[in-house]
């Protein structure tokens, strides 16, 4: 349940304050505060059973083992998934490089397509784009309709029998449109591609089931849903990780190799885990994720989207503020004060304690459709109160006087 005094124990991050005002943090698209919970794990891990996974004939090592395996249970159980088919990487930029270089690099050839949307984030294009000049595929955009969402009907109409992977996020950073990535895996599998979906932005704030969506790969950060920096996944159907080839390689993965230069790699997951892995995260990721699954993600996606058009509704009454997406389903709401620079509206709405991304969110691309050079976010999670939307639209309203935040 959504419970904000609960939060306010939970979250030591929500007592904070920022130029003297009460810290209203609304850049959790960038990254998530994290509940004590996460913390202890992690310390627990330290203090207690500090010792490599996968390496040592001891009992913390055993213990080490124990709980780096649970944390890859949890994760699996979350998206219902396979423990198998749980690979822990550093984030979700990691992730899509390693299906990229992974299956991209050694499956694609010349004349193949990838498609890919104009509101994707950099790490679900440059790692693309490097597929294409390695292998001679090309890169092909599906087109957005006119406020930017991506539909069902114009992925079959870009699809073709060259088409091998659509990647694309399920709620973009940007626009925060959810993406019916379950209607689109069935076009791009009726073709024979495959589809890979960016959940960055989804997994922290709505249930996703991989089984349901049909997904071939997913990935995602831990640090967006509430657990440390430095962790994600790479969901992958476990035949497309059993042939994908492994980024890195060293130890852990193999299971021999000899002076020919001959190796045997062990099987996914291990074959992409090369290495001391993240142990603090994977451990800390498993306990955000159970911080998360007792609120329950349906709660927190409807309490989103609730205070989602609280917000919508206070910035429409204000003239002096331009919406980039007011329809848009998740908690990233995307606009500019009229007539002020994105970074001075955000340096505004700092001195006012109020934290919001501005820029091109890694998202340049994007900028040329919405005929803008930058643009500010504001991005909810469950812990934001209809009391940080009041103070937020009221420093947007104020947010003309930008050059008071550089010069009281
Ligand atoms: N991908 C993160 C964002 O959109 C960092 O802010």
């Amino acid at each position: 349940m959504i419970n904000y005094r609960q939060f306010l124990v939970d979250f030591p991050m929500l007592n904070k304050t920022m130029q003297n005002h009460r810290l209203v943090y609304l850049d959790n698209a960038a990254t998530s505060f994290k509940p004590t919970i996460v913390l202890d794990a992690i310390r627990d891990y330290y203090e207690n059973y500090c010792a490599n996974t996968h390496r040592g004939d001891y009992d913390i090592a055993h213990f080490a083992d124990v709980n780096y395996d649970k944390a890859r249970q949890t994760v699996a159980d979350f998206i219902n998934a396979d423990k198998s088919e749980v690979v822990f990487t550093a984030g979700t930029s990691m992730s899509i490089n390693m299906i990229a270089y992974g299956y991209g690099m050694k499956f694609l050839k010349p004349g193949d397509e990838i498609l890919l949307t104009e509101a994707e984030h950099a790490s679900n294009v440059l790692p693309w784009f490097t597929v294409a000049k390695e292998t001679g595929c090309t890169i092909r955009y599906i087109p957005l309709t006119k406020e930017g969402r991506l539909t069902p009907e114009n992925v079959e109409k870009a699809m073709n029998e060259k088409t091998k992977i659509v990647a694309i996020a399920q709620v973009t950073n940007v626009l925060g449109y959810v993406v019916d990535i379950k209607t689109i895996s069935k076009i791009v599998h009726k073709y024979g591609a495959l589809i890979m979906v960016d959940g960055a932005q989804s997994v922290p704030h709505i249930k996703v089931d991989v089984k349901d969506l049909d997904c071939d790969f997913l990935s995602f950060s831990g640090h967006k849903m509430c657990g440390p920096t430095g962790i994600g996944v790479m969901y992958g159907k476990y035949e497309l990780l059993k042939v994908m080839e492994p980024l890195m390689s060293g130890g852990g993965m193999n299971a021999r190799f000899n002076t020919c230069g001959e190796v045997t790699l062990l099987l996914p997951p291990a074959k992409f885990e090369a290495g001391t892995q993240n142990i603090e995260g994977a451990i800390g990721l498993a306990a955000a994720i159970k911080y998360l699954d007792k609120i329950g993600m349906d709660n927190i996606e409807k309490y989103e989207k609730g205070l989602r058009d609280y917000a919508i509704s206070k910035l429409k009454e204000l003239d002096n503020v331009i919406l980039y997406n007011e329809t848009a389903e998740s908690g990233i709401i995307t606009f500019n004060i009229k007539d002020v620079f994105a970074q001075d509206a955000a340096t505004y709405l700092n001195s006012r304690g109020v934290c919001v991304r501005s820029g091109q969110h890694c998202a340049k691309i994007l900028m040329d459709f919405l005929g803008t050079v930058a643009t500010v976010r504001a991005s909810l999670y469950f812990y934001n109160t209809k009391e940080d939307i009041d103070v937020f639209v009221d420093a947007c309203k104020k947010a003309g006087d930008f050059l008071d935040a550089y010069f009281n």
